[in-house]
């Protein structure tokens, strides 16, 4: 796939197949984030995969899903995430641009996942807290954002945006996404 079509094929997974993730594939995706843009080439991100059985599901207790459809879009017992990888940041790394970095490794991260067949969903309504203590996060390091892994057990389809941003399941139980169309964000020029 190449990533144009990676890209636009891209929705956000929240049902999983009972199929571990490859470590290699884990990896293969922090590789990509640790080499995406950054900012004056600071550097400040880490990475945690957690992959491990007893640590996966503490991680899966401390998220909360889809808030628009809530609970319809929590992953169902047996679906549930096979793995997550968290981004840090160096507590010390305060400079404005840095969410930027995030925002790079995080596309990274789920384009080079998808191009393994793997979905996931980035996740920030998470007990940070919490997470911190599982993965025994230094306080030398914030934890910026989760993002979930596994290979789907769903297919999200793309709907024209007609004015709500709320994404909903139809009696199949299939999530259709509003998203706006090319000529409703494209400027050529000017605005
Ligand atoms: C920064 C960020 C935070 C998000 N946090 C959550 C979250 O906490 N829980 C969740 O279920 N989805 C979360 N999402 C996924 C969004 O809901 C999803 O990207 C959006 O509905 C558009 O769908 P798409 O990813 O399929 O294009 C997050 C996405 C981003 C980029």
């Amino acid at each position: 796939m190449s990533v144009y079509d990676t890209a636009i094929k891209r929705r956000s997974i929240r049902r999983f197949k009972d199929m571990p993730v490859p470590k290699d594939v884990l990896e293969k995706c922090v590789d990509a984030a640790r080499l995406a843009p950054s900012g004056a080439n600071l550097q400040p991100l880490e990475y945690i995969i957690v992959d491990d059985e007893q640590l996966v599901p503490q991680v899966f207790s401390i998220i909360k899903w889809a808030a628009y459809i809530r609970p319809a879009g929590d992953p169902p017992p047996g679906h549930e995430p096979k793995a997550y990888i968290a981004i840090l940041k160096e507590a010390s790394a305060t400079a404005p641009w840095t969410a930027y970095d995030i925002g790079g490794a995080m596309d990274n991260i789920m384009l080079v996942a998808l191009e393994e067949g793997v979905g996931s969903c980035a996740l920030l309504n998470v007990d940070w807290d919490k997470l911190r203590t599982i993965c025994s996060v230094h306080d030398s390091y914030e934890i910026s954002l989760l993002i979930a892994l596994g290979y789907p057990d769903e297919s999200p389809v793309e709907e024209p945006f007609d004015g709500s941003v709320k994404y909903w399941k139809d009696e199949q139980g299939v999530l259709h996404v509003p998203k706006k169309k090319l000529e409703m964000v494209l400027h050529w020029n000017a605005f």
